[in-house]
């Protein structure tokens, strides 16, 4: 099979990008599970990080930006479970043996997100900054109790 050098390009990428470059262990594993989820659950921050200062009056408000930022989030909180395979619990993963173990509950904290975030969604359009302060943290509270339950160092 020819590789053009352009897909080899983005193949050299991706990997820098996947890669750890704080020390930890690289994901080596076929299909990389654990680097692309942590990437995604990244992503959730870069995201929700500037609603949380306009929540926070750090920030002013534009709904525009706003609302920009909580149709990506909706696009993203589908993104990261499937790459939690069975399997997939080795360093440089921070996730608990939990996400395995109670599949029914790591699934209702998803689901639980994923209505928050798309009642952000529908609220960023016309919504006010009083109804879009408590849906930013409403979304945050469900981030943090699902790492509560399922992620280490949280
Ligand atoms: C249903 C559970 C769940 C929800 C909801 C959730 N996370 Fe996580 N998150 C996890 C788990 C599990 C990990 C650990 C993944 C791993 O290391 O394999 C994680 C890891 C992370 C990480 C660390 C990534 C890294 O570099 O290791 C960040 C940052 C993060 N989540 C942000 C968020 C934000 C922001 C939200 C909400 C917008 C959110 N998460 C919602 C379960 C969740």
């Amino acid at each position: 099979m020819k590789i053009s050098g352009f897909k080899l390009l983005r193949i050299i990428a991706c990997a820098i990008a996947l890669s750890a470059c704080s020390g930890e262990p690289e994901d080596t594993r076929p299909g990389q599970p654990v680097a692309h989820r942590r990437q995604i659950f990244k992503q959730f921050t870069r995201t929700l990080e500037p609603m949380g200062m306009v929540a926070r009056e750090r920030k002013a408000f534009n709904r525009a930006d706003f609302l920009a930022s909580a149709l990506e989030l909706k696009q993203l909180v589908g993104q990261p479970w499937h790459y939690f395979l069975p399997d997939t619990n080795y360093p440089p993963s921070h996730a608990k043996p939990e996400v395995w173990l109670q599949p029914a509950e790591f699934k209702l904290a998803q689901d639980t997100f994923q209505s928050k975030a798309n009642a952000l969604a529908a609220l960023a359009r016309d919504g006010t900054i009083e109804d879009l302060r408590a849906a930013v943290n409403d979304v945050e509270r469900s981030c943090k109790s699902c790492h509560k339950q399922f992620r280490n160092n949280s």
